[in-house]
């Protein structure tokens, strides 16, 4: 099988080296790729929000599978290209990518559904922002303000905060731009990412992920589009991924059946652990970054088989997925001044170890491994536990040298020291919350 990635980030090259374990898989590319995955597959230049482009290539190339890894190629419709040109594509339509393109179908999906997310209200107009600040943050009951951009926006259009003036900026800027803002209530508890392959309603679980979204460590600073995960979670009990998987994720891709937009692909549920149970804080139509460096790390199953049945509408006969024992970690180095605006172009060095997987990299002529983006690489650690994982992790990090650059020294320490918990759950009050 001769699988064609769609994307250059990290979240890319992890998964070429997971496909490049299935025996069945004999030929990687990728498009475009970055100064790591250049290793691992042939790489290509193409415009990867045109349908047009990825199709000739993948024609080109005799690809017989496509994986689409970014949102935005997704969102745009280039799967719907691939699937009409006859070759199979992981990754959803244009129209059942809205789950996560669009916030406001995600908040329609899952109150059809029955799914127990964060109340929310989209605000379009300047004159009306005051009034619904109001109504979804401090005084009294919430503790924060939840203000998103309604479409995509990398993870970086989302404001959490509990001053007033912030979250207005924030709100008074999307709308300045033209964007719709979705003010949400604010979802208390421990943050998963679980990873489903999904089609139509055949639903399977990858192992349970937590990402670190603020740039500095204790959770401080703004919102990043991650700055590094863990797998497993040792404080999330079994049965309440098996209740996630259940009661959110199964009624979600059946609404989509429902209304004529099957999901085919990764379907990632975020969600925080409340008081009450799982809610969701977002659904996303591809896997993770920096969440499927780490869970794929762990993969035991051939991941190319796996992907292939899901694009064909086989999933409904894979074997149960294997996975290794232990524990993954992925840290993410990211360039000077991000999430604003990063300076590139400094050499990296010890960007070659193992373990490490690139993002925001560009090979130079001279052979050098420059920054060219904000989150630069991730570094993935494996051991028997968290506590290991972190080890080998922190232990390459302190192996690479990039001028300026930061990374969180405290992914997965909750966890390793045993600080995370979840509240019991009070069937009674999930049930009679308001969503
Ligand atoms: N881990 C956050 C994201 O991939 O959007």
């Amino acid at each position: 099988m001769h699988v064609l990635v769609v994307g250059s980030g990290a979240r890319e090259h992890a998964l070429l080296l997971a496909l490049r374990r299935d025996p069945e898989v004999d030929a990687l590319s990728v498009a475009p790729g970055n100064a790591g995955t250049a290793a691992v597959a042939d790489q290509y230049e193409v415009d990867i929000t045109s349908g047009d482009a990825v199709v000739a290539l993948a024609r080109r190339i005799g690809a017989d599978l496509v994986v689409i890894g970014p949102e935005v190629p997704l969102v745009l419709g280039v799967a719907d290209a691939v699937r009409a040109a006859g070759i199979a594509c992981f990754g959803p339509t244009r129209d059942a990518a809205r789950i996560e393109g669009s916030k406001s179908f995600a908040k329609d999906v899952m109150n059809a559904a029955g799914v127990r997310t964060a109340g929310s209200e989209i605000v379009d107009n300047p004159a009306h922002l005051d009034a619904a600040l109001d109504r979804f943050g401090p005084p009294g009951g919430q503790s924060a303000w939840v203000v998103k951009d309604d479409g995509l926006a990398a993870g970086k259009g989302v404001v959490v905060t509990a001053d007033r003036d912030a979250a207005r900026a924030h709100a008074a800027s999307l709308l300045d731009a033209g964007h719709p803002v979705l003010l949400e209530s604010f979802l208390d508890g421990p943050e998963v990412s679980l990873f489903c392959v999904v089609d139509g309603e055949t639903v399977v679980p990858l192992l349970p992920a937590q990402d670190f979204k603020r740039v500095g460590d204790g959770d401080s600073g703004p919102n990043t589009g991650g700055m590094g995960a863990y797998t497993p979670l040792p404080w999330l009990p079994a049965e309440v991924t098996t209740s996630i998987v259940e009661d959110i994720v199964k009624p979600v891709a059946a609404e989509l059946v429902r209304r004529g937009s099957s999901f085919s692909g990764l379907l990632y549920a975020g969600l925080a652990i409340t008081s009450h149970g799982p809610a969701v804080v977002e659904f996303n139509c591809r896997f993770g970054d920096p969440e499927t460096q780490a869970v794929l790390a762990l993969v035991d199953s051939p991941l190319g088989q796996l992907l292939r049945a899901a694009a064909t509408g086989e999933l409904a006969g894979v074997p149960p997925l294997q996975w290794r024992d232990g524990s993954a970690v992925a840290v993410v180095l990211a360039a000077e001044n991000y999430p604003g605006r990063p300076r590139v172009g400094d050499v990296i060095h010890g960007a070659d170890a193992d373990g490490v997987l690139h993002a925001g990299t560009a090979r130079r002529d001279d052979g050098a491994v420059v920054s060219s983006g904000g989150r630069v690489l991730s570094v993935v650690g494996t051991g028997a536990d968290l506590v290991a994982a972190r080890e080998e992790a922190y232990r390459t990090m302190a192996s690479i040298r990039l001028p300026g650059s930061h990374f969180r020294s405290d992914i997965g320490l909750a966890a390793a020291e045993g600080r995370i918990s979840v509240s019991e759950g009070d069937d009674q009050a999930a049930r009679d919350e308001p969503r």
